[in-house]
């Protein structure tokens, strides 16, 4: 049975729209996880666009599921990930001018560079993951770095303008989920997933975690955050 991370984020992002006290992700993760989320995510841009430092520690502290700290791999946020001690760190790309993560880690050009954050991260006690496009050689880099797994990026997916389309980044997503498997990599998977798309991946029983965000809390403005996660649950497991 498959595993939802409820991102919570963007009930930052509305928060930060007035630079006021709510709605607050603190909150937002509490119900999610009263709701039966698997676990927290949350992203600390180095910009602080919507995530603050204090959301994070507060998070930590009240947390009782498994908190997915995102974040790039600088020095500052690989200090932030080892003083906060989330159970998992799920590294990513982050461009300044990006609305949101746009593409999966270019693994294979930076190799020394990521391996040295993941062996720091994971001496810390830290699960590590990767965030990356489902191509095997992403696959192959990813093992031989030590990441502990990867995050199939599922946005082309998501977002891909016809069937054929659709069905083509499916097949590689399925290809690269069981590569990454036979590598002995967990395998996780988000972006741009909703109530309709998650299906099919679901399908695929290599992943063993979905990250979804920005479906949950738009349709938690609707139904309510308790119900919004209580659905998405139902269609993921
Ligand atoms: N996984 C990663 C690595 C992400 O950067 C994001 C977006 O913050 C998500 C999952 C969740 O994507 P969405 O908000 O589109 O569900």
């Amino acid at each position: 049975m498959a595993r939802l991370s409820v991102n919570v984020d963007h009930v930052a992002t509305v928060r930060q729209a007035r630079r006021d006290h709510e709605p607050d992700p603190v909150a937002a993760a509490s119900m999610a996880e009263l709701a039966g989320a698997d676990g927290i995510t949350v992203h600390l841009r180095e910009d602080r666009r919507h995530i603050q430092d204090r959301d994070v520690e507060i998070i930590r502290m009240t947390c009782k599921t498994v908190l997915n700290l995102e974040m790039a791999a600088t020095t500052e946020m690989v200090s932030i990930a080892l003083r906060v001690k989330p159970e998992m760190v799920t590294i990513v790309p982050e461009k300044r001018e990006e609305l949101t993560t746009e593409g999966g880690l270019d693994v294979v050009c930076c190799e020394a560079s990521l391996s040295a954050s993941v062996s720091k991260l994971k001496a810390g006690g830290i699960h590590v993951n990767l965030f990356v496009d489902a191509l095997p050689e992403v696959m192959k880099a990813s093992h031989r770095i030590g990441a502990d797994g990867v995050e199939l990026h599922t946005g082309t997916y998501a977002n891909a303008g016809s069937k054929d389309e659709r069905e083509a980044e499916l097949e590689k997503i399925k290809a690269s989920a069981s590569l990454a498997s036979e590598l002995g990599l967990k395998v996780h998977a988000g972006h741009g997933l909703d109530y309709r798309n998650v299906q099919a991946v679901r399908e695929i029983p290599e992943i063993e975690e979905f990250a979804i965000g920005f479906s949950i809390i738009a349709r938690s403005v609707y139904v309510g955050i308790d119900m919004a996660v209580r659905e998405m649950a139902d269609l993921v497991r």
